[in-house]
């Protein structure tokens, strides 16, 4: 950890700002020829060697060439050498900015010893469906709180010195025909909602690099949408490096070239050896620039974004050699992806607090436990996680890797339970009787239980990425049942991608959201079980039966990418989403947008907000008011001014996350920048921040749980604020 906080420090220091990598590069490109500038933006071998994406070297310039490699959850065909993390879900779940900077840094870490230039990774998509396939790979229903997590991930990445890639850019919010599919968004809610955690990576990260979206946006691809590309993202916006395609989903050159792509990854026609060199970009460049179809300027901006990206992250000198394979697997890392599964485990139900099972709490003198479900036992590991066969550690797709191992949950409390002298019992298998006959024998009963989802070029269980339902798979619920109806003191864990159905939910005494934990998955949750760590997850989405929610995935046949045929997803809800939705419509969710328990209790009191020239600064005291130590994530949600019409009731804009000794109190200050406190103004144009009216200000633990309730006026305060 000391060489990352180094690396950290000193890359701070050295960081460049765009304007100095903009003169360098300049100098840089000055005499490359349009052959070398072709070969800087068209990929070579066509995912067909080491890294998922390549571009050649230019050998006169010294250039060693480029490397592109996923994930999300750490480097990509690493063959175990690499540490496999846990799902971006669970980064966010923590609702920790500082841990989820160190994730991102120690990734970042991962990625530049192995001489990858640039991580594909975080996703900021938006959790719109509950049964879309890669909302385990971003960071859940809300915008602002994607927004802060891809910063904090971008950061820690680029402070180590690899390139965080910020995809996928916009829209892509489900898999079913992601590449034959038109998202229609209203363009506030484009804005609001669905460019602004890109806006956010732009701003307050300096993303050095964006991944376009296989989707198209109101009936234009991304990837041929200048709108998007040149007069939003690289206009208003202003972001100053390069856009990449997603693999394979560019179809042609002058459309997607001219409407600002600057890369074509991973540079062939199709997938597959035939393509490579066989590029709709490559010489077909040369050829539109002679027929007048784009100016010799498109190409030339194009090759001056990917050299500025470079120089602004330190990378155009003494960078790594490519190496996919050397061992960056340390106990540090380790440690962190065994942390952030404990934290990001949420304990939505602790009926007679029956969890933590520890001495101090075994007020049931819990002598033997049982364990059941096959997904407490060790993970049957496919490529790219194709398959849901033991423990879950992860969803399948691209943004998975190669694990070295997985610690299971028997395993690991098996042996945690021996440091309590308590004896395991374990049927590790769907088996309902089997389950029901171990569960009856002992004082203490834990079921696992699963759901997977990915991406749609893997079909796992009749699911194509998206998931063909909320339900649990292999039985899951005939298997709680049967062991609760054994059992009163019945637990359940539960590793899925996101919300399931829990018809069990008033059976049980205990229910774990574990969610996708990675390696150390079992250490994780015996953690939380045992009382090693107070949970203090929180979830990044509402949870709720299906029909409930303002959208849904489609099953639509399997069209053509990149044709004229396209599923229609109408984003009719707007700004609507998640827990607008529900407050909106008035439906009471299973469990709301920010819900978590703890072993220890929380009080929230002295709510206060100024509005100062640079945003809104809220305060407010946060006691733990029970005998344990604790975490607590107060969270801030804003009602704005009256005259915004047609508005979300309330909007998440702030959390702290604040550890507390029992019977501590804090002063937490909350701040909610100008940028947050604006609305998206489509007669203007441009985000407004509002300056007349009232913003009411509500704290508390999650979307339905907002016992502090004040007003501020929008205009500048006079009042000064007394400092923390
Ligand atoms: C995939 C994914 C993208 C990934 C890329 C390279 O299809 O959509 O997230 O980074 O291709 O594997």
């Amino acid at each position: 950890m000391k060489f990352i906080l180094a690396l950290i420090f000193l890359s701070k220091t050295l960081a460049m700002t765009w304007e100095e990598a903009d003169l360098k590069a300049r100098e840089w490109c000055a005499d490359l020829t349009n052959e070398e500038k072709i070969s800087l933006v068209t990929g070579r071998e066509n995912m067909t060697g080491v890294c998922v994406g390549s571009i050649d070297p230019i050998e006169r310039k010294d250039f060693a060439g480029l490397c592109m490699q996923d994930g999300p959850a750490g480097v990509r065909f690493a063959n175990g050498t690499a540490t496999s993390w846990q799902a971006s879900i669970n980064t966010a779940a923590t609702f920790d900015r500082d841990l989820l900077y160190k994730v991102g840094a120690a990734q970042g870490k991962e990625f530049r010893d192995r001489g990858i230039n640039y991580a594909l990774g975080p996703s900021v998509n938006i959790l719109r469906a509950p049964a879309s396939g890669r909302i385990w790979e971003a960071y859940g229903e809300d915008p602002f709180f994607v927004g802060e997590c891809g910063v904090q991930i971008i950061k820690g990445m680029q402070d180590s010195g690899t390139i965080a890639t910020v995809k996928h850019f916009v829209g892509n919010d489900q898999e079913n025909n992601r590449g034959a599919s038109s998202s229609n968004i209203p363009e506030q809610a484009l804005w609001e909602v669905y460019i602004d955690p890109f806006y956010r990576a732009v701003k307050d990260a300096e993303v050095h690099a964006v991944m376009s979206s296989y989707n198209a946006i109101n009936g234009t691809y991304s990837v041929q949408n200048k709108k998007l590309l040149t007069d939003y993202l690289k206009g208003k916006i202003g972001y100053q490096g390069p856009v990449m395609s997603d693999w394979w989903s560019i179809y042609d050159v002058e459309k997607s070239f001219g409407a600002g792509m600057d890369i074509n990854m991973p540079g062939g026609k199709a997938w597959g050896p035939d393509y490579i060199g066989n590029s709709y970009w490559g010489e077909h460049i040369q050829e539109c620039i002679d027929k007048g179809i784009f100016p010799q300027e498109r190409l030339d901006d194009a090759a001056l974004r990917i050299i500025r990206s470079l120089f602004k992250a330190g990378q155009m000198e003494n960078f790594p050699k490519v190496n996919l394979y050397i061992d960056t697997l340390t106990e540090e890392n380790k440690a962190l992806n065994r942390k952030v599964g404990a934290d990001s485990n949420v304990l939505l139900k602790n009926d007679d607090s029956i969890l933590p099972i520890s001495k101090e709490n075994n007020k049931k003198k819990i002598k033997k436990i049982a364990i059941i479900g096959k997904d407490a036992m060790p993970s049957k590991l496919c490529n790219d996680m194709g398959c849901a066969d033991g423990t879950l550690p992860l969803g399948w797709g691209s943004g998975t890797t190669d694990f070295k191992y997985v610690i299971d949950p028997l395993s690991a409390i098996t042996e945690r339970a021996k440091k309590e002298g308590i004896k395991v019992v374990s049927s590790g298998n769907d088996n309902i009787i089997s389950g029901a006959l171990t569960a009856i024998k002992a004082d203490l009963a834990i079921v696992f239980v699963q759901a997977s989802s990915g991406e749609e070029y893997i079909t796992v269980e009749g699911n194509k990425g998206d998931r063909q339902n909320l339900d649990l798979w292999h039985h899951g619920n005939d298997l709680v049942k049967a062991v609760a109806a054994v059992n009163k003191n019945t637990i359940v864990v539960i590793h899925a991608p996101g919300p399931v159905n829990l018809p069990f939910k008033n059976k049980v005494k205990g229910i774990i959201f574990a969610g996708m934990p990675g390696q150390e998955t079992g250490n994780s949750i015996a953690d939380v079980l045992f009382g090693d760590v107070n949970p203090s997850g929180h979830l990044p989405f509402t949870w709720a039966p299906r029909e409930d929610y303002p959208t849904d995935v489609k099953y639509d046949e399997t069209l053509p990418g990149g044709g004229e045929q396209k599923t229609q997803y109408d984003y009719d809800e707007g700004l609507f989403i998640g827990y607008r939705w529900f407050d909106k419509k008035n439906i009471e969710p299973t469990y709301p947008f920010g819900y978590g328990l703890s072993y220890t209790t929380f009080n929230y009191s002295g709510l206060d907000a100024i509005m100062e020239e640079d945003g809104l600064h809220v305060t407010l005291t946060v006691t733990n008011t029970g005998d344990i130590a604790g975490a607590a994530v107060p969270m801030i949600f804003l009602s704005f001014p009256e005259f915004v019409k047609d508005y979300p009731i309330r909007l998440f804009k702030g959390f702290n996350k604040t550890i507390l000794e029992a019977g501590e109190a804090k002063e937490i200050e909350i701040f909610i920048d100008n940028h947050a406190l604006s609305y998206y103004d489509v007669e203007v144009k441009d985000y407004v921040k509002p300056k007349e009216g009232e913003y009411v200000v509500y704290a508390g633990s999650n979307a339905r749980d907002l016992p502090l309730k004040t007003t501020v006026s929008a205009a500048i305060s006079k009042k000064r604020r007394n400092h923390l």
